[in-house]
């Protein structure tokens, strides 16, 4: 599999590429409003593939507003630049002459078995898929962090991915790409805390010691704005699912983006109904009802396992 990687850079996203880049073949990455403006999400990229020596991995720049909302950043969580904590050097990587839509329609045809992991809104995938009808039916699949199965963030039923551009993430939910969703219900449990994160620089490289810098900034971010203890590493989820299937635990399920609800705008509504074999009628044989299953939704994570290999990652740059 070639992996695609679209994000809005923010620390949760900035691990995703230096976990995806030891383990899958990462074709390009594209960036995308959301954390911090697309400006910021651009350079915080650059910033990371020169932080993990990944210069060789093309960026392309993506869209700078969702497709109906106006654009809503994230300063109290990720800081002015959407990767605070460490004064990184300004980067001088280039960017790909490519704008990410043609980028990732480009490597849907380079490549027969490309899968799009997005951490952001999802503005450019939807543009791309709106831009040219025939790459759903040539994408592997969507790997997404967005939504989830309980409560929300930004507001009590919507995740920030998913709010910032309801209409895109419609268009994938809708697209009859398989996907994979990594929403909060999973992606609160996987929290850094002083504890995990004293693990990742006692690894003692000057590496390990900036990303622990980085991701406490964070840490104390989401201390202060939701009283959480951890650094919720959202997006790796999106990604460690191919490196270690088995640290997850995923649902068949209908998703569906709502798109008018006063409260709920934003929200994934996912049925869950019938995932556990139960249903309204009680007993194991369920009557089915509502939409067939159009994504495989994680409802369970093996924590632990999955900061072995975060942290057994990043233990792989000098
Ligand atoms: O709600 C969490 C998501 O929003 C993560 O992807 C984080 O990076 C931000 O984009
Ligand atoms: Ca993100």
């Amino acid at each position: 599999m070639h992996f695609l990687l679209d994000g809005d850079p923010g620390h949760d996203d900035m691990l995703t590429i230096l976990l995806a880049a030891k383990h899958v073949e990462v074709v390009a990455i594209t960036t995308v409003h959301g954390n911090q403006s697309l400006e910021k999400t651009t350079i915080n990229a650059r910033k990371t593939v020169e932080l993990g020596g990944l210069q060789h991995i093309p960026i392309a720049r993506g869209l700078d507003r969702p497709l109906v909302n106006e654009p809503v950043y994230a300063p109290e969580v990720h800081g002015k630049t959407g990767l605070d904590g460490v004064e990184l050097p300004d980067p001088v990587v280039p960017l790909s002459d490519l704008t990410a839509v043609e980028m990732i329609i480009a490597m849907s045809h380079e490549y027969d078995d490309l899968v799009i992991v997005a951490t952001g809104p999802l503005t450019n995938v939807a543009a791309a898929l709106r831009i040219d009808p025939t790459l759903a039916g040539r994408l592997a699949s969507i790997s997404l962090m967005g939504g989830s199965l309980t409560f929300g963030n930004s507001t009590p039923a919507a995740e920030f991915n998913i709010w910032v551009d309801p209409e895109a993430a419609d268009i994938v939910f809708t697209s009859g790409i398989p996907l994979r969703m990594f929403g909060l219900n999973v992606t609160r449990q996987a929290a850094a805390t002083v504890k995990e994160l004293d693990r990742i620089r006692d690894l003692g490289t000057p590496f390990a010691r900036t990303i622990a810098d980085l991701v406490e900034f964070y840490r104390a971010n989401l201390e202060r704005v939701y009283g959480l203890k951890g650094a919720s590493l959202h997006d790796p989820l999106a990604i460690a699912t191919f490196i270690r299937p088995e640290l997850f635990t995923m649902k068949p399920m209908h998703v569906g983006i709502e798109l008018h609800g006063t409260r709920t705008r934003g929200m994934t509504v996912c049925d869950y109904r019938h995932a556990t074999g139960e249903s309204e009628l009680g007993g194991k044989n369920a009557v089915l009802r509502g939409e067939p299953a159009n994504c495989d939704v994680a409802i369970g994570i093996d924590v632990e396992g999955f900061f072995d290999l975060l942290t057994d990652t990043l233990a792989m740059y000098a």
